[in-house]
């Protein structure tokens, strides 16, 4: 990444740090990032919410959506919010990509590790796997957009799976990049699936983007 993006980045991760310690308190982000906002302070605020916080509910929905997985990634737990309500609505498998290495918990560091990760094209690994990846059919794809990019952990579930015949739908949530054409990248590396219409939610939209989230699967009607 050329040192413009990094500084740029920079600024942002600082502001992230803001609205993660907001979030944290459930009140949304208030501001833009600015680069001249470069801050040295550690936080450790993030809490890693893990798989085992996951249960599917929906019950109904799970003999309508039997063949389909919940799969995601989530550093700060953003992504695992989203996750978690599409488990409960659709009652699909859940599997959460947990890395064997874990990230580091201070937001500072765990950029500095993302973007080494990047630039290196690590594949980090991952504990587990899908159950019975053969009769899954849509895969509900969840992260966090890390460098204008797919976490590397995503890249390496992709590249770990034959996603022939698959629907693949992704969602994500982001401080400020959006999408950052993740969703073509899972096009070009997912060989032979479809991806569907995702969603794309802004971390200081969260909680209350929570709301768009039974409307944009019923829209799908996978
Ligand atoms: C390593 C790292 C890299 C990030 N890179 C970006 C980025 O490029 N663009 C952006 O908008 N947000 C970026 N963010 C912010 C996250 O995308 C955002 O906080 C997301 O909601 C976190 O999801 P999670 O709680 O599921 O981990 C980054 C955060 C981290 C920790």
């Amino acid at each position: 990444m050329k040192e413009i993006d990094r500084r740029s980045f920079l600024g942002l991760s600082t502001a992230g740090v803001a609205s993660l310690l907001l979030a944290a308190c459930g009140a949304q982000a208030q501001q833009e990032p600015a680069a001249s906002e470069a801050s040295t302070t550690d936080n450790e605020t993030t809490d890693n919410e893990s798989a085992d916080t996951v249960e599917a509910e929906a019950t109904n929905s799970a003999a309508k959506n039997g063949s389909a997985a919940v799969v995601w990634f989530s550093w700060s737990g953003n992504t695992a919010g989203v996750a978690e309500r599409i488990v409960s609505a659709t009652g699909a498998q859940a599997f959460e990509v947990v890395p064997e290495v874990a990230y580091p918990e201070v937001y500072e560091d765990c950029t500095d590790v993302a973007l080494q990760e990047q630039r290196d094209g690590t594949m980090p690994a991952y504990q587990g796997d899908v159950d019975g990846w053969d009769g899954v059919s849509v895969v509900y794809l969840g992260y966090p957009i890390w460098w204008m990019d797919l976490p590397q952990i995503i890249k390496s579930f992709i590249a770990d799976h034959d996603w022939a015949g698959k629907t693949v739908v992704p969602f994500s949530t982001y401080f400020s990049s959006g999408w950052s054409d993740t969703p073509e990248k899972i096009a070009d590396t997912c060989a032979g699936a479809t991806v569907a219409e995702g969603l794309s939610l802004a971390q200081g939209d969260l909680p209350d983007a929570y709301t768009q989230i039974d409307g944009w699967l019923e829209g799908l009607a996978l």
